[in-house]
């Protein structure tokens, strides 16, 4: 008889998806597991499921002798080197769609909880306090959303936004016109174009080269006073020192940060402004966004064990 090829889980995925695993192979659960241990133990394992972290780097793809797939618990793939799994013949497969909705929902919580600072407002209620006049806020409605990557998530976001009668533009050169005549959207030419006109600009690029720090001391120097900025997508696509100037310069009326160039953000500079709403990359944690992630991935992951083809590769 074969031997059941062997999974390594290295953080949580739902039970649903444990149990389809288990199914067909012998799963070791090591959630949180450390880069050492990982680099240690990888070369008995015939798969890997990761989620953000821990970092599936090229020493452990090139220690994982028998790895033939990876696989990501979400969409982003920046934590995997994908150059080193497309040398060694290792597939990665990740599940791009499962929790858009979830993100692109986030997204809009973060831009109305800064435009009305309920966070602080909250607080100051649950310590007895009271503060109207304090959290003066802004609308959304009859303001422009500028819009940097009009991919699943942005598009989303793009047209949820419409419904509360925002102008919705958007920079994104890599789709066609068509893309944003389909969800409504104004295209603009140029990311410093989006950045002028904007009153709230959202960021909902991959983290690449071309991405870490776009909206940079450049694009605030340029920006509309009293822009307030919003990152669910990757730490790092608005870099955070620029962002620190100008939120000190008072260009920047808010930020709303899920996610952060490290994670977790112990430290990080931006917690210190009062104006400035965090969250702790909470973006696909919702029931249902982990329920589709695990449940879809350990279907992707079994088909490559079991040398099908599967859509996400
Ligand atoms: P996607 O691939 O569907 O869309 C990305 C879009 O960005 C594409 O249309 C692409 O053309 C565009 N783009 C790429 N480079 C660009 C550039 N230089 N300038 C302008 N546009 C550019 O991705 P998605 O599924 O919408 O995900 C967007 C981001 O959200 C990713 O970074 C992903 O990792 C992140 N994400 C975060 C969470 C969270 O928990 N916070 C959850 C899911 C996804
Ligand atoms: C993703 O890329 O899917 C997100 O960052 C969410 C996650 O890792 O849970």
């Amino acid at each position: 008889m074969k031997d059941k090829p062997k999974i390594l889980v290295g953080d949580k995925i739902v039970d649903e998806a444990l149990e389809m695993l288990r199914a067909e192979a012998d799963v070791d659960l090591k959630r949180g597991i450390k880069q050492p241990e990982l680099e240690e133990i990888i070369e008995n394992y015939d798969a890997l499921i990761v989620r953000s972290v821990p970092l599936v780097t090229e020493e452990v793809i090139k220690r994982g002798k028998k790895l033939k797939v990876v696989g990501r618990a979400g969409n982003g793939v920046d934590n995997i080197d994908l150059e080193t799994a497309t040398q060694q013949g290792v597939v990665v497969v990740n599940t791009p769609d499962s929790n858009s909705f979830s993100a692109g929902e986030q997204t809009i919580a973060l831009m109305l909880a800064s435009a009305r600072n309920l966070p602080q407002a909250h607080q100051t209620v649950k310590e007895g306090g009271w503060g109207r006049s304090r959290y003066m806020g802004s609308e959304l409605y009859g303001k422009t959303v500028g819009i940097v990557g009009l991919g699943r998530i942005g598009s989303f976001v793009a047209t949820r936004l419409k419904a509360f009668q925002m102008r919705v533009i958007a920079y994104d050169p890599y789709i066609p016109l068509e893309r944003f005549k389909r969800f409504g959207v104004e295209r603009v030419e140029t990311l410093n174009e989006l950045v002028r006109q904007s009153d709230i600009i959202t960021v909902h690029t991959p983290k690449t080269e071309e991405t870490i720090g776009m909206i940079g001391k450049e694009q605030f120097q340029i920006a509309k006073p009293g822009v307030r900025v919003v990152n669910c997508a990757r730490g790092g696509i608005i870099d955070e020192g620029a962002l620190a100037w100008a939120l000190e310069e008072g260009i920047v009326a808010s930020a709303a940060l899920d996610v952060f160039s490290k994670e977790p953000c112990t430290g990080n500079p931006l917690l210190k402004f009062d104006n400035v709403v965090v969250t702790p990359h909470l973006g696909a944690t919702t029931f249902e966004a982990q329920h589709r992630v695990g449940t879809d991935l350990a279907r992707y992951v079994l088909a490559v064990l079991r040398g099908e083809i599967v859509p996400n590769t």
